[in-house]
């Protein structure tokens, strides 16, 4: 059983990713919660060396929430591609480098794929409700499509351009940001998380 957050709750979203950052913000605004990011109460980022989404979503919760005695909400989230084994999978950030360069995490995707015939690719997000005394309660949320080259659109961010989505004519980096959250996985694990956590 979940443990639920009272109306009103205020709530510490702890990511530092500006693309998930904006989306979390726009799926919780028509929800009785008032919220504060990472990044505007000055906590670092931890480090992320759980093996799956689960465990990392955990670190990130559980750190901003011991930092901030707040509940937090954390994201841990990927692309995943068939034919590469799921890889990027939880390493997806990480092939962008240092310099968060998503333009080479792509094409780095495509690289490896080569001339596979096989393009199924999805995304997963792990999102993650964290208390200062350790609880925590995580949802699940993926959509399948297929890894598309060249990428396609502006919007959006990370894998977005490179990603359609199962019976979709738009990529998520052509979609106004209402069509990517009526699908996404990220807003799939948040309608989860509240109806578990605030309904
Ligand atoms: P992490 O959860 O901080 O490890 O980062 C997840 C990475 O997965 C992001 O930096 C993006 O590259 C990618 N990712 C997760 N969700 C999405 C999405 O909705 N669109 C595009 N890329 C995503």
């Amino acid at each position: 059983m979940a443990r639920r957050l009272s109306a009103g709750a205020r709530l510490v979203l702890a990511s530092h990713n500006p693309g998930k950052l904006r989306e979390i913000e726009a799926l919780v605004a028509p929800h009785s919660v008032s919220v504060v990011s990472a990044g505007e109460l000055g906590l670092p980022e931890p480090v992320e060396d759980a093996p799956d989404f689960v465990g990392n979503a955990r670190i990130k919760a559980l750190a901003a929430a011991h930092a901030s005695g707040l509940p937090a909400l954390s994201d841990d989230s990927g692309f995943c591609v068939a034919a590469l084994g799921g890889a990027p999978g939880v390493l997806s950030a990480r092939w962008a480098g240092l310099a968060k360069d998503f333009t080479s995490a792509m094409a780095r995707v495509n690289a490896e794929l080569g001339a596979a015939a096989e393009r199924r690719a999805w995304f997963v997000a792990v999102l993650c409700l964290g208390w200062p005394d350790g609880h925590t309660d995580s949802f699940l949320g993926r959509v399948d499509g297929s890894a598309i080259w060249p990428p396609r659109g502006d919007r959006g961010f990370g894998y977005d351009p490179m990603f359609l989505p199962g019976g979709a004519a738009q990529t998520f980096g052509e979609m106004e940001p209402e069509a990517k959250h009526a699908l996404s996985h990220r807003a799939r694990a948040f309608a989860q998380l509240m109806a578990a956590c605030l309904g």
